[in-house]
């Protein structure tokens, strides 16, 4: 039997959440077998976009971090190259992992594939068909790059298909020879896991914004394509405010420090309105308990975010996209998520919509058992029992 030294690669908020099921099975179930090392490439730096995580979801202290920061794309991707191929050039890793879509998830698929070291991506096959979007490239990089391919949903696993992965490949797996799964979603993982100990350990978070359960609306912007299109962020923030008055209700915004600054620095009147609104409550970003909490007790979300579009799912309340498109179809499909792009009229159609049917909406179980860290990890072993 194979002893495996795996690379974990986080760097934007989510990737450290994603990454902590990950690292609670290997402290669980595999230590035996597996030795993490964690690369942290600073992507995500602010102590309320990072440290946190670490501590809260009890994550070890990452054994390299780049520290690279933000910058424009090409130089924040390329200074996150140059410290991955210096850190896998040292530890020679059997196997490096990666999530998602963000420019360190590009970053870690280049050093990588470059340096042959095989790459494992969770959250593969996931496609907005939308080459303006960042991500969208990021993740068609980081797919053709791996070796073993984890899509999270059947349209992920298609996406996959439709792009020449052949899903009857046999050990043993190379890049050129590799292995798509369908997995369930290693979020869902987490928010099984972390759900009640979120409600006995924040729910004092409620009365300290002044929330009632059931009666508040949570939304988080942060998309590029929102955050930097002034028109567009104004015009959604408008209707959210006329929405949260007509309706008097709560809307709580956990505001991403890129939405922050971006609003602080073009909208700076704007958003001194907005801040003294009655119904609107922004906030600085909160934990990921006291988002998962905010989320099971919010009667709706709003949102532009991949993982709170599927959080939105794990706790059965309706959400409204503020994108054109989504990787999370199935939940369109399903009726519970609507796509409103920026559109006002869209917007409150759909919050009205979404009051009234609420009730009737059901959720079904699109993203696995809970259990798809574990069933990563099995498959990471056999890789290399296989070999
Ligand atoms: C990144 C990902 C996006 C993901 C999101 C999760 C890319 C291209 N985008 O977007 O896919 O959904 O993370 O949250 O990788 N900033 C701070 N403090 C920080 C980090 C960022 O103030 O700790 C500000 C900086 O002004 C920075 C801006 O946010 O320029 C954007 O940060 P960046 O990491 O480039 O992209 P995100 O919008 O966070
Ligand atoms: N999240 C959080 N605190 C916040 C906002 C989001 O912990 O203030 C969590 C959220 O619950 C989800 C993840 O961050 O698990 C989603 O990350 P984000 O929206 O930044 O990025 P995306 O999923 O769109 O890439």
């Amino acid at each position: 039997m194979a002893f495996v030294k795996l690379l974990n690669i986080v760097g934007a908020r989510p990737q450290i959440i994603k990454a902590s099921a990950i690292s609670r099975a290997i402290r669980n179930n595999h230590s035996d077998r597996i030795r993490e090392i964690i690369l942290h490439t600073g992507q995500h730096y602010d102590k309320e976009l990072s440290e946190i995580f670490f501590s809260e979801l009890e994550i070890h202290r990452p054994e390299y971090n780049l520290s690279v920061g933000s910058a424009r794309h090409g130089r924040q991707t390329s200074l996150i190259i140059t410290g991955i191929e210096e850190v896998l050039l040292k530890e020679k890793p059997d196997c490096v992992l990666l999530y998602g879509d963000t420019n360190s998830t590009l970053a870690g698929a280049i050093a990588t594939v470059k340096l042959r070291f095989p790459v494992i991506h969770v959250e593969a096959g996931l496609r907005s068909f939308n080459k303006t979007m960042p991500e969208e490239i990021n993740r068609i990089v980081s797919d053709h790059s791996s070796t073993l391919l984890f899509a999270p949903t059947n349209a992920a696993f298609k996406n996959l298909m439709n792009e020449g992965f052949k899903p009857e490949n046999s050990p043993p797996y190379t890049i050129d020879n590799p292995k798509i799964y369908l997995t369930g979603d290693i979020m869902y993982d987490n928010s099984l896991f972390y759900a009640e100990m979120a409600e006995k350990k924040k729910v004092s978070l409620l009365d300290r914004l002044g929330l009632v359960r059931d009666n508040f609306t949570l939304v988080t912007i942060h998309r590029e394509s929102n955050t930097d299109n002034l028109t567009r962020l104004e015009r959604i923030l408008k209707t959210l405010r006329e929405l949260a008055e007509e309706y008097k209700m709560p809307f709580v915004m956990p505001l991403h420090p890129r939405t922050a600054i971006s609003l602080k620095t073009n909208l700076e009147k704007f958003y001194s309105e907005l801040q003294r609104s009655e119904f609107i409550k922004i906030t600085p970003p909160v934990s990921y308990l006291e988002m998962i909490l905010l989320e099971k007790t919010s009667r709706m979300i709003i949102t532009d975010s991949g993982g709170v579009q599927k959080e939105s799912h794990f706790f059965r309340k309706p959400c409204i996209v503020l994108r054109k498109e989504t990787e999370w179809i199935e939940l369109v499909m399903n009726g519970t998520a609507r796509l409103v792009d920026a559109d006002p009229e869209l917007i409150k159609k759909e919050f009205k919509g979404f009051s009234e049917s609420q009730a009737m909406l059901e959720y079904p179980g699109f993203y696995g058992d809970g259990k798809t860290a574990e069933f990563i990890l099995k498959e990471i072993l056999l890789l290399f029992d296989n070999q």
